[in-house]
Parts: structure tokens; sequence; C-alpha cells
């Protein structure tokens, strides 16, 4: 077994921030692809590509081109982009669940193996980002080209194949889709797939690498392998997942990402000569879906709803203030949602994933309260959105100094700033980069 992470890797007074960052992402480059850390997550992951690229934007534009296209080269025909892209070059038992689970019998896919579940959205408004930022604007205007398509059918596939509830929502069919994977918002799920009599893999690798107290639990792993066994066993297909899949969840974020997304994507068809006006709708549309399904009066904040039982899951979560991305929410709404950033909840220097005040705080383990630089961005730019500037300024400050003391890590305690996770994590230097500029 490795040595696991030290409890700090803080840098050097005087340190560039920025040339550490863009060292981690060097050292993290893989000849077409970056991974998000080199022993935890040796493959292309899709959400964490799109936060690499955003970084990226700012420092290598032409690297930051070739991270989405290798992401989409893997893009399903069905407009899906899987969560992760196998690196053949990396043995097949460094990640689990690795390429064998995921395409059973096949000898590592022809082309690309992939995962066939997704992650949020991020990518069409990593491809602006780019293009925004870009030197070489012919390069980018031709990136732009290129990308439009394969961008309308990935969303064309989350609000077609993925409106599983029929409200004009995607919904994500595994907590891993959510990007936060052991959310307490999925315990109640995670907890009757386990009554159900999901076993725990063996085969667990991360725990080689990060403490198990940094971690999901061993039930966690017992509902994620089991259904993912379940949706490959019926070859990815959406179709009639309800009633019998034990995950169908319409999720703030990656809700609030998408329309975001869709709004770039408005964008990006002005520059390509395609009907902005569609996306714009879409986009506005999503906004107001997202508000009517999943803004929770009584908290004043979004949460996650349960398509299985049509009933909202009352856990508030960073997830719930990440709609302030999207077009569309009310201005109330949006109001009620900030006001959380002063509340017991989730004032401070450090954003948590979860409530502070919630019975589940737990503010090292994963994605039960710990401080994560890409959902701190997303707020940040949604407050910026709301013309917030106070408050998006003070928590970029305080996602900085936990870096400055602690290094590129994964994940950093929400009360301490202790860092915690795997450490050189590219999409923390990525968006480190973006903050800084
Ligand atoms: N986040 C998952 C993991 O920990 C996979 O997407 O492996």
């Amino acid at each position: 077994m490795e040595t696991l992470p030290a409890a700090t890797t803080a840098l050097p007074v005087g340190t560039d921030l920025a040339a550490a960052a863009r060292a981690v992402l060097a050292a993290n480059w893989r000849g077409r692809h970056t991974v998000p850390s080199a022993r935890l997550y040796p493959h292309q992951w899709s959400w964490d590509s799109a936060f690499v690229a955003i970084g990226l934007a700012h420092v290598d534009q032409h690297r930051a081109q070739l991270e989405l296209a290798t992401l989409f080269g893997a893009q399903w025909r069905d407009g899906r982009v899987p969560h992760i892209v196998f690196d053949p070059d990396t043995p097949a038992d460094a990640y689990f669940p690795g390429p064998r689970f995921w395409a059973p019998g096949a000898p590592v896919l022809p082309r690309r193996a992939t995962s066939g579940i997704v992650q949020p959205p991020v990518h069409a408004q990593a491809t602006w980002e780019i293009y925004r930022r870009a030197g070489d604007r012919a390069a980018a205007a031709d990136f732009l080209r290129r990308m439009y398509e394969p961008l309308c059918a990935w969303h064309d596939y989350l609000l077609t194949a993925r409106d599983l509830g029929g409200a004009g929502l995607a919904a994500i069919v595994h907590p891993w889709e959510s990007g936060m994977d052991n959310h307490p918002a999925w315990d109640e799920a995670v907890a009757a797939i386990c009554a159900a009599g999901a076993t725990v893999p063996t085969a667990r690798a991360d725990l080689h690498h990060v403490p198990a107290t940094q971690r999901p639990g061993d039930a966690d792993y017992a509902a994620y392998i089991d259904l993912a066994t379940r949706y490959r066993d019926r070859g990815y297909s959406d179709v009639d997942l309800l009633p019998g899949h034990g995950f169908v969840v319409e999720d703030p974020l990656f809700n609030a990402v998408l329309a975001w997304s869709e709004e770039a994507l408005a964008r990006i068809a002005a520059v390509v000569g395609a009907n902005s006006c569609w996306h714009t709708e879409r986009a506005t549309a999503l906004g107001a879906a997202l508000t009517e399904r999943l803004f929770d009066d009584d908290l004043g904040l979004f949460v996650p709803r349960d398509v299985r039982t049509d009933r909202r899951v009352p856990v508030p979560g960073v997830a719930g203030l990440v709609p302030l991305l999207a077009p569309g929410v009310p201005a109330d709404a949006a109001v009620r949602t900030r006001a959380h950033l002063d509340g017991p909840g989730f004032a401070g220097a450090l954003l948590p994933t979860l409530d502070r005040t919630s019975p589940d705080y737990d503010p090292q383990r994963y994605w039960r309260g710990p401080s994560w630089a890409n959902t701190t961005w997303l707020v940040i730019r949604g407050l910026r959105r709301h013309r917030d500037y106070a408050r998006a300024e003070a928590l970029r400050q305080g996602l900085l100094d936990a870096v400055r003391a602690e290094g590129f890590r994964e994940y950093y305690d929400a009360d301490t700033g202790t860092g915690a996770g795997t450490t050189e994590f590219s999409w923390t230097a990525a968006l480190v980069l973006d903050l800084l500029a």
C-alpha cells in the first residue's frame, strides 16, 4: 500500500500561486488529456476536464481545446458524454470500477473504453470560456465550429432521454452523476438499495490513496456498484427506467449548470451562424423549471427532487446555491438563496458542501461537508451574476487562502481549512488560475 498523503502540503512562503497551479496541471497532463490526480483518478473525467479547460484557457489555449476534444472524441452515438474515458496506457486495476466493469466481455473497446454514466455538463461553458480568452482567434473560431454539434447532441440527450420526470429537467440515474457521490441527500436511496441486498465490493482502489475517513463508506460503494451494474445490464438504456431503477433524481447543481451551459451554447451558436434564440429559450425554460420543481419554499433554497416518489429531498447542500448561475431564476428565489451565505449553515471563509447545522455534517468526508474548489467557484460565478461582488470576493479569498496554506488539495476541512483527499488535484489548480486572473 502506498503512503497516504501527508496531513499538510503547504506551499512554501513566497510561492507564486499561478506558477504552482500551472505546474500541477503540467504534471497531470497525459499528452491529450489531464488526469484529475495521478494515483486516485488516473483516467480522464468529464467535468474535471471541463474545469481544467477553464483554467487552461488562461495559459494554453491549444491544450484547453485538446482537453475537450479528447473527451468529446469518446462521446456516444446517443449524445451522452461518459463520465470516465479510460486511458489504455493505465493498468486496468489502477481504478475501480475499471473498463472491464463498464464494458463486460468487450475487449477494451476498439475506439475508447468509457463508463456509461455522465457528470454535470460544464462543457459548453468551458468551450465558450476558451473562445472568449483565446489569443489565436482563428483556431478558437474553428474550435467552436467543431464543438457546436457535439455540444448540442450532448444537451439534447440530457433534455430528451434523461427528462425522466417529464417536466423539462434532466434526471441523473446514479449518485456519481451528481458529481457529489456520497452527499447526504442520497442517503435514503442508498439505504434502500442496501436493504434490497446490494453487497459491498472488495476491489476498492480508492482506499489505497486516501484515508477511509475522507472517502465514501462501504454502504455507499455497495449502492454505487449495484446501480451501475443494473444500468449496464440494460445496455445503459434510459427507456422505461422508472420505476424499477433505484436512483432517479433531478439535481439543482446538474440542472443549473445545464441551463448556464445552454446559455453559453446560445453565444456559441451566434458565432457559428446557428440559431441562438432556440438555446436562449431553452436556457430560460430550464431556469423556470428548476425554480418550480426544486426551490424549497420552507428552506429558501434549491434541493434535489426524487423522481421516483415525486417529492423534494429537503437536505440543504451547496448544490442548492448553484442555481444562482442559471438564467430564468426569479429575483426573490435568488435573494433567499443568497441569504444562506450569511446564516449558520454556509457562512464562513470556506463554503461547505452541506449545511453545517445538519446532523450529517462531516467536515472531512468527501461530499458530506468539506469545501471544494469547484462548488465554491460555481457559487462565486453565480454571485457575480447577481452582482453580489462582496460575497463572491469573500469566497474567492477564503479558497485562495486555503490553497496557499495547504496546497492544491482535493478538498478542505470546511471548518479548519486543513487539506483533505488527494494532493496535486487538477481542478483546484485550474480554478485557482481562473480566480487569480
Ligand atoms: N468520484 C468517483 C470516484 O470517487 C467517480 O466518479 O471514483
